[in-house]
């Protein structure tokens, strides 16, 4: 990416922009500087049933790390996103849901119509138990029952934590387990790009790991076949039929949880990142309106899935809190043709279109002509999230999908952080192609030495990404873990909220992410721990050991690597090679299928037994020419038959 790359100028004459460039300057400077009036003044965008007096209440310090916001406030989540737009928008389309295939109807849920499936659905959780505090799983396809479900758990006070559709039962089982969950809600199948997943027998294989006390409420979505357990599983639409559509919203405080989402780092088992409700609706709401200046009449489009943060915030939460009409998306962008993602912003006149940079290119590969047979006059503001967007891929988005005339929102977030933390606001703050841009408000983003961890001062610098004071969305702490928090993001340096990621800071002061600098890798979007791709390899019984790196990978960003040492009485073969993708696909599900497998006789370690998984990364990169220093190894010569056989000579 070069540093001089040209900047776009922010489009003129949109006079009720959210945010203008003074706005931002003026507002930025308070926000950072005076974060309790700022905040105080932001919290109320929300209802509240009691007001708060206490705005701000954090602490990075190592040790004592805590992290409140709005404290003695007292609100309802669910009031916040359907119960409050029932007076002026009870007619209006709350969630447009098209489905994968394009001949069947779409729906069109308006706000009194979502007031009246989410009160029925909470009141069918009260009925099998579900108490205030409880955790509910929802293993769903991206219909919108799963909004109803994230909704009706706000309502009644209970923590939804959403396993994405594509994980595996294991991985499933695992955050049932982890989280304590008393029920799990998912549908019979799940049609996605004309193939169906099996999620009720996922969900039957998962719940075999489980306490025999985890009911299975079940979205008879498609109507096919499934096992029925009786007195265990449950026809939610059914028993959504029988329940009052009254269902009283449950007062709950600002800092009771409202969700976990588990998310991959760079050791150990997944971890459950634990956001709570008032802070994370006011920064969902507030990222919403501005990121996307979001005006009423307006069609959003999240092409997330809803089992990722980014469905969480801006399919769900922030739209809805913003009253506004948010598009909900069944399929894929390839079925029926590669033209689905703009022929569904033409259908439904979408207005906001976000998406994921290994999108972009995948379609950008399919040529420009699957845009050009679409009208796309609606659109206008893009949005990319996930990873650094590569220049040709915003060269191509801006040209064939805006038009030169809408400009692009480079979100950089993460899950831990609940809404966008550094990005170019549409109508406030110039782009360059590939840069976040600048902070959102109330941010206070430094650059750090990676080694040292001294604070890197002025422009035109590089270094790690760290943040020093707290903002509302902030993750609070790690599901019944909160000492594995402190380690994972404050204890590397002290006294900073730590985001994994490196970082440059240009001559203007923009930032530019530049990839995770731990063991976590981003393979089209999605995250994925190098630890946990290995300890699936390592449970497979011909595996004695396996390293795995991400290699830079045209369309998906990062692709996976896997370096894999056999049993001694092993012989590698392709056979071989196709039953661990297999399995790794088993184990956790088919984004954490590994693209290459190397077989290796022996993995580079020090003296100590430690891998040098520097080393594995270069030659998985095939820049195996500046290896640097291999004088420590206990056995150098691996690394040349690494290095013969290695799988990436692009
Ligand atoms: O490395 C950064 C990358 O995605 C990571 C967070 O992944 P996850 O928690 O799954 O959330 C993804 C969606 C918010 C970050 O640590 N990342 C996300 N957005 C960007 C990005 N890297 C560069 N530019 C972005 N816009």
């Amino acid at each position: 990416m070069s540093h001089a790359a040209a900047r776009h100028p922010i489009p003129h004459g949109y006079a009720k922009a959210h945010v203008s460039p003074e706005d931002y300057r003026a507002r930025y400077a308070e926000s950072v500087k005076d974060p309790e009036t700022f905040w105080g003044r932001e919290g109320r965008r929300l209802d509240w049933v009691q007001p708060y007096t206490r705005v701000k209440n954090t602490d990075f310090t190592l040790g004592k790390v805590s992290i409140r916001w709005f404290e003695d406030g007292v609100l309802n989540a669910c009031v916040n996103c359907v119960d409050r737009h029932l007076p002026a928008r009870a007619g209006q389309t709350a969630i447009i849901w098209e489905p994968d295939d394009p001949a069947a109807p779409a729906r069109h849920i308006t706000y009194a119509e979502l007031s009246d499936k989410v009160n029925r659905m909470a009141n069918v959780l009260l009925s099998q138990g579900v108490m205030r505090g409880d955790r509910v799983v929802i293993y769903l396809p991206m219909i919108p029952e799963a909004a109803f479900a994230m909704l009706a758990c706000a309502r009644i006070g209970a923590i939804h934590s959403i396993v994405f559709a594509g994980f595996s039962p294991d991985a499933l089982a695992n955050r049932i387990n982890d989280c304590g969950a008393k029920l799990v809600i998912t549908a019979d199948t799940a049609p996605r790009g004309g193939r169906k997943t099996a999620l009720k027998s996922n969900t039957d294989a998962a719940l075999l790991h489980c306490s025999d006390r985890v009911r299975c409420l079940v979205i008879k979505h498609t109507g096919d076949q499934t096992t029925w357990v009786q007195g265990r599983d449950v026809d939610v639409l059914a028993l959504m039929d029988q329940v009052s559509p009254d269902c009283p919203a449950r007062p709950m405080g600002a800092e009771d949880p409202l969700f976990i989402l588990y998310t991959s780092g760079s050791t150990g088992r997944p971890k459950g990142v634990v956001h709570t409700t008032g802070g994370y609706l006011v920064y969902a709401s507030m990222t919403h309106q501005c990121t996307f200046d979001y005006q009423d009449g307006d069609v959003f489009w999240c092409t997330a899935d809803v089992g990722w943060v980014t469905g969480h915030s801006y399919i769900v939460y922030g739209p809805l809190a913003n009253g506004a009409t948010t598009l909900m998306f069944e399929g894929v962008p390839t079925f029926p043709d590669p033209g689905r993602f703009w022929a569904v912003c033409e259908k439904h006149k979408v207005t906001q279109f976000y998406t994921a940079p290994t999108a972009i290119r995948s379609l950008m590969g399919q040529g420009p002509e699957w845009v050009e047979r679409h009208d796309l006059s609606s659109l206008r503001i893009l949005g990319s999230v996930g990873e650094p967007i590569n220049p040709e891929a915003w060269a191509w988005y801006d040209k064939h999908v805006g038009k030169g005339r809408c400009p692009i929102v480079d979100t950089f977030w993460q899950t831990e952080t609940g809404g966008h933390m550094i990005t170019s606001l549409p109508y406030a703050i110039e782009t360059k192609p590939g840069a976040a841009t600048l902070p959102f408000f109330g941010v206070s983003p430094a650059v750090l030495d990676a080694a040292s961890g001294t604070v890197i001062e002025g422009n035109g610098v590089e270094g790690v990404l760290a943040i020093s004071d707290s903002w509302p969305g902030q993750m609070r702490t790690l599901w019944g873990d909160h000492q594995r928090f402190e380690e994972a993001y404050f204890q590397q340096y002290p006294g900073y909220y730590f985001t994994g990621d490196g970082c440059r800071r240009d001559e203007d002061g923009y930032y530019w992410i530049t990839g995770r600098v731990d063991d976590v890798i981003n393979v089209s979007g999605h995250r994925m721990g190098t630890a946990e791709v290995e300890s699936a390899l390592v449970a497979h019984p011909k595996v004695a050991e396996a390293a795995v790196v991400g290699y830079p990978h045209d369309i998906k960003g990062q692709g996976i690597y896997a370096y894999v040492t056999v049993m001694n009485d092993v012989t590698p073969s392709e056979e071989l090679r196709r039953e661990l993708e297999g399995w790794v696909r088993t184990e956790i599900g088919p984004i954490a299928k590994p693209d290459l497998i190397q077989w290796a006789p022996g993995l580079p370690k020090t003296r100590s037994g430690k891998i040098m998984r520097r080393i594995l990364r270069k030659i998985a990169e095939n820049d195996y020419g500046s290896l640097g220093d291999t004088s420590t190894l206990a056995e150098p010569a691996v690394v040349d038959d690494l290095i013969d056989n290695r799988m990436n000579r692009g």
